[in-house]
Order: structure tokens, then sequence, then C-alpha cells
């Protein structure tokens, strides 16, 4: 199977945020829900992307909510394959808020995904490897792999 860099499954998400998606804060922001379901969509387009086809949610290990996001913000995911095992994929995904207003833009949250390729009989298949070109590359792909180290000797 022919290898994929991390260029080739980046996928973008863009979304601008509206009131109905706000939680029942004194201060309303978008409630959290909102923010997981667009990167879960975001992370499976670049599960897609490598494995070019199917692909499901195995765990969302992380979604670190650093800033709140407000209602006329516009949201912004990026994401990528950082690491695959034989069937999985490990996702990273950041997410940027913008006010229009002013132009100025903040890293939000930052995620990571685990996704499983299947194939056509709806079971685990195979996914290309992982061409690593760039020194974030290799960053990321080290810290991926620690992860899947991590969450494989928690396995239950
Ligand atoms: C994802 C799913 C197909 C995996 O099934 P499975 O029987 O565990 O499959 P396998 O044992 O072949 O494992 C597949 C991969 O997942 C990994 N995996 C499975 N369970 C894991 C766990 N608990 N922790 C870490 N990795 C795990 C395996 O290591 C393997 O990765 P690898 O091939 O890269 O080494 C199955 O758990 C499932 O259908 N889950 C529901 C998914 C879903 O509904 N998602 C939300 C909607 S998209």
């Amino acid at each position: 199977m022919t290898g994929k860099s991390p260029r080739e499954s980046e996928a973008i998400l863009a979304d601008l945020m509206m009131p109905s998606q706000a939680n029942g804060l004194r201060s309303p922001s978008i409630f959290g829900g909102v923010v997981m379901s667009m990167v879960d969509k975001c992370a499976a387009l670049s599960a897609m992307k490598h494995s070019g086809g199917q692909a499901t949610t195995l765990s969302v290990e992380r979604i670190l909510f650093k800033e709140p996001i407000l209602v006329g913000e516009l949201v912004e995911i990026r994401s990528h394959v950082a690491h695959v095992g034989r069937t999985s994929m490990s996702v990273v995904a950041d997410v940027y808020a913008e006010d229009l207003r002013t132009g100025n833009r903040r890293h939000t949250n930052a995620c990571w995904l685990t996704f499983v390729h299947l194939g056509d009989d709806g079971k685990p298949a195979p996914v290309p490897p992982l061409v690593l070109e760039t020194e974030a590359d290799h960053r990321l792909h080290q810290i991926a792999a620690r992860r899947r180290e991590q969450q494989l000797a928690d396995r239950h």
C-alpha cells in the first residue's frame, strides 16, 4: 500500500456560531457538545482521507477547552492523521475562534481522537503507512505513539 503524508489527510471545517448553539451560562458561550461534534466530524474527514474509505470513531482521548467560544465567532477546525497502527489512525485536531470584527484569532481547543478504518464488509481493515516529512510530523508522531501505548495499556 502506498504511504500518505499528514498533508494528504488535512481537513478543515468552519462554521459561524449562532445563538441557538449557546449554553445556559449567565454569560453564554458556545455549548461544548457543539464543538465536540464539529471536532469529531473534521477528524473523521482526516481519517477518511488517509484510509480512502470508511472510518469510525474509536475514542476521543482529549478535547481541551482552553477558552470559551462566543456567539457570532467563526470557528475553524483543522485536523490531520498523526500516527497509524494496522487499522487505526490517531488524529490531532486544533480549534480556532475568530472575532470577525477585529480579526482576532484564538486557539481554543486541542484534541486527540482515534479512528478505525472499516472495509466494505464493515470490519477493521489495514490503512496506508504514514510518511513523515517534517520535524513537526515526527514530533506529533512521537506524542501520538506514546498516547497509543497508554491507551493500549489501559484497554479493558
Ligand atoms: C471501532 C471498532 C470497529 C473496533 O472493533 P474491534 O473488535 O475492537 O477491532 P480490533 O480488535 O480489530 O481493533 C481495531 C483497532 O482498534 C484498536 N483498539 C480497539 N479497541 C481498543 C481500545 N480499547 N483501546 C485502544 N485501541 C483499541 C486496536 O488496537 C486496533 O488498532 P490497530 O489495528 O491499529 O492495532 C468497534 O469497537 C466499534 O464498532 N465501535 C463502535 C464505533 C462507533 O460506533 N463509533 C461512533 C460512531 S462513528
